[in-house]
C-alpha cells in the first residue's frame, strides 16, 4: 500500500465515518446456492410483482432511440402529468430517480450538522443514515403498537427541524387516518419541516388517501416523496417526484444533478399515468390480492396488522429466522422482523393471487416443520 493512503479516511467528513452505506443482503444467485433451491421468489423488497403496466413496455422502446441526448432538463411534460394526478401545479413538482434521492436531497437542503431530526421507529431505514451522515442529531421515537406515536413525536419534535413520517409506514403497513394528520400538522412546532414519504400512498383508495397536496400549496410546512417504485412498478428504472412550495423547488433542484431523471424512466413514467382507470384497476387487483392474503394467514391463526400497502407484516411468532429460512429453502424470499426490531415476525410482499396462496401453503409448511411434524 502507498504510504499516503494510510489514513485516507480521516479525510472523510467526520460524521461519515461511523455510518454504514446500506446492506442489500446475499445476492439471489448466492441464495440459490446457500439452500439448494432455483428460482427463488423476491417478497422481500416490496418490488411489484403485477408485471409492466400496459403502454410502458412500447414507451420505453420507442424512447430508446433518444438514448444519445440528455433528456429535457425542465421534465417539463412529466410534470405536468404528475400535476394532472396529483392536483399539484407543475410549479410544485420535483422529478427524481427515486425518493431514495430525494431523502438525500431534502437532507442536502435543509440540515446542518448538530440539527435535529426525528424519526418513528420502526420505519424506513434510509432516513436514518441519510440523517446520519449528515452530522444530524437523530431522535428516534419508539411506535406503540405498530402505529406512529404522533403524540411522542410531537414532544420530540420542538426544536427540530425535520421530522420524517412514512404514510403508510414500512415495515407495518400502517395508515394514519386523515384527523389524526390533521391534528399533528396543527401542532407541529413552528420552524420545523415534515417530509412525508408516500412511497405506498397508491395502494391507498382514493377517498381515503389524505390530501397533502393542498396543504403544500396552502403553504403548510410539509413536503411529499412519492414514487414509481412501488403501484407502478417500474422500480429499476428509478423515479419519483417531491411535491413542494414552488419556493423550495428550485432549492431541490440546485442539490439534485441537472440530468438527474433518465430518458427511460420519464417515458415509462409517463405512459404510467396515462390511464387513471388502468392505474385504479391495478390498485384493487393488488388490494384484493393482499387482503386475500392476510385471510389465508389468519386461517392459519397466523395475524397481520392491517396493511394499506403492497406487504403484510405478520406475526408468526417464534425465531424469525427459522421462518425465513424454512421460506428460502421453499423459494420465497421475504423480509425478517428481526432487521427492523419486530422479533418473530416477516415481513412479506404481495404479489398476484395465484402467487400468495402458494406463499401461504409454504408458511403452512414452514409451520407444521416448526410442530416437528409434517401435518396430516
Ligand atoms: C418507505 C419507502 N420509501 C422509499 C422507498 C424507495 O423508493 P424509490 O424506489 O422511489 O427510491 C421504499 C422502498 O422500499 C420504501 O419502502
Amino acid at each position: 500500500m502507498h504510504p499516503d493512503q494510510t489514513g485516507l479516511r480521516e479525510l472523510v467528513r467526520p460524521s461519515l465515518r461511523t455510518v454504514a452505506a446500506y446492506d442489500p443482503g446475499p445476492s439471489l444467485t448466492e441464495l440459490e446456492v446457500r439452500y439448494g433451491v432455483k428460482d427463488i421468489v423476491k417478497l422481500n423488497w416490496n418490488e411489484d410483482l403485477f408485471g409492466l403496466l400496459p403502454g410502458v413496455r412500447e414507451a420505453v422502446i420507442e424512447e430508446i432511440r433518444r438514448a444519445p441526448l440528455y433528456p429535457e432538463q425542465a421534465y417539463s411534460d412529466f410534470r405536468d402529468l404528475v400535476a394532472a394526478r396529483t392536483g399539484a401545479d407543475p410549479a410544485m413538482v420535483a422529478p427524481a430517480h427515486g425518493i431514495q434521492a430525494l431523502v438525500f436531497a431534502v437532507v442536502a437542503a435543509f440540515l446542518n450538522p448538530g440539527d435535529r431530526v426525528v424519526l418513528p421507529k420502526p420505519t424506513y431505514g434510509l432516513y436514518r443514515q441519510a440523517c446520519e451522515a449528515a452530522g444530524a442529531e437523530v431522535l428516534r421515537v419508539p411506535s406503540r403498537e405498530y402505529r406512529l406515536d404522533l403524540e411522542a413525536m410531537l414532544s420530540a419534535a420542538q426544536g427540530a427541524k425535520l421530522v420524517f413520517v412514512c404514510d403508510p409506514n414500512n415495515p407495518t403497513g400502517d395508515a394514519l387516518a386523515p384527523e389524526e394528520w390533521a391534528a399533528f400538522l396543527e401542532r407541529l412546532p413552528h420552524g420545523c419541516l415534515v417530509i412525508v414519504d408516500e412511497a405506498y400512498a397508491d395502494y391507498i383508495a382514493p377517498k381515503q388517501r389524505p390530501s397533502r397536496v393542498a396543504e403544500v400549496a396552502d403553504g403548510r410546512p410539509v413536503v411529499v416523496l412519492r414514487t414509481f417504485s412501488k403501484l407502478f412498478g417500474i422500480a429499476g428504472l428509478r423515479l419519483g417526484f417531491a411535491i413542494a412550495n414552488p419556493d423550495l423547488i428550485p432549492c431541490l433542484d440546485a442539490v439534485q444533478e441537472p440530468f438527474n431523471v433518465n430518458r427511460l424512466a420519464l417515458a415509462a413514467g409517463m405512459a404510467c399515468l396515462r390511464d387513471p382507470a388502468m392505474i385504479e384497476a391495478r390498485r384493487r387487483q393488488v388490494v384484493a390480492a393482499r387482503d386475500g392474503f392476510a385471510a389465508k394467514l389468519a386461517a392459519l391463526a397466523i395475524p397481520t396488522w392491517p396493511s394499506q400497502a403492497n406487504f403484510v407484516l405478520a406475526n408468526p411468532g417464534g425465531d424469525d429466522g427459522r421462518w425465513y429460512e424454512g421460506l428460502v429453502r421453499r423459494g420465497f424470499l421475504v423480509r425478517r422482523g428481526s432487521e427492523f426490531g419486530l422479533e418473530g415476525h416477516l415481513r412479506i410482499t404481495v404479489g398476484p393471487e395465484k402467487l400468495m396462496t402458494a406463499v401461504a401453503s409454504a408458511i403452512a409448511a414452514v409451520a407444521a416443520e416448526q410442530r416437528g411434524y409434517d401435518g396430516p
